[in-house]
């Protein structure tokens, strides 16, 4: 996976453009309502969403691709950015909240649990987690091979999982689920062209037990 984005990441650059995903906003606002001091950001590119958290809290990324960490040092350089696997590192602190976009998407069942489980580890009891994913109600849907349920190739040599409602509060059942939401999203390349697809987000809180 790492080669596949690390070559996005060189021949697009800056694939999203600069601007920050509005559900970012939106889980930097809930993170200041409940005056959350840490953020730790799971498969953080370039760091164009990092950037809003790091001006305030004390942000981590963990990103695969060597390119995009290059690129997001020097976009976000106040966040810290571990390289590695989002589905194995540890960092030598628990956070207060997790901001995850557009990544758990990208994994087959057994992993995309092990993201999860990854997360709860790195986050302190009762701190925040603040998902998002492709959903079951994006025109994608449904498009080419099956590979799992709710999971298709739905681009030739790219699969991803496309979250219905009930899925996404399964993956996070051994947490207190917040909020769900889906939300009209558009991407805007560096040359302008834009692209627009639905997702889902979850705002969930570990137990404290
Ligand atoms: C769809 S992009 C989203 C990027 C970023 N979250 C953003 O909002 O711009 C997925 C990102 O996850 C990274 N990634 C994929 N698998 C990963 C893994 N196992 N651990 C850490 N990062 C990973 C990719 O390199 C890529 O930067």
């Amino acid at each position: 996976m790492s080669e596949y984005w690390s070559q996005r990441f060189r021949q697009e650059g800056m694939i999203w453009g600069s601007e920050p995903s509005p559900t970012a906003l939106l889980a930097r606002d809930t993170f200041r309502q409940y005056q959350l001091k840490s953020v730790l950001v799971p498969g953080a590119g370039y760091g164009r969403n990092t950037k809003v958290f790091s001006e305030e809290f004390q942000t981590y990324g963990i990103e695969l691709s060597q390119i995009a960490l290059e690129m997001a040092v020097e976009w976000d350089p106040m966040s810290y950015y571990i390289a590695g696997s989002a589905l194995y590192c540890k960092l030598d602190r628990q956070v207060d909240a997790i901001y995850c976009y557009d990544v758990l998407h990208l994994f087959l069942e057994e992993d995309r649990r092990r993201l999860v489980a990854n997360c709860l580890e790195q986050l302190r009891p009762g701190g925040l987690l603040f998902f998002t994913s492709f959903s079951d109600e994006d025109l994608n849907y449904g498009c080419g091979r099956m590979i799992e349920p709710d999971t298709y190739e739905y681009k030739e040599g790219k699969y991803a999982h496309f979250f219905s409602e009930i899925g996404l509060r399964e993956h996070f059942a051994e947490t207190e689920v917040l909020e769900t939401g889906t939300q009209l999203e558009t991407l805007r390349s560096p040359q302008g062209v834009t692209h627009t697809y639905i997702l889902r987000y979850i705002l969930a809180r570990k137990s404290t037990l």
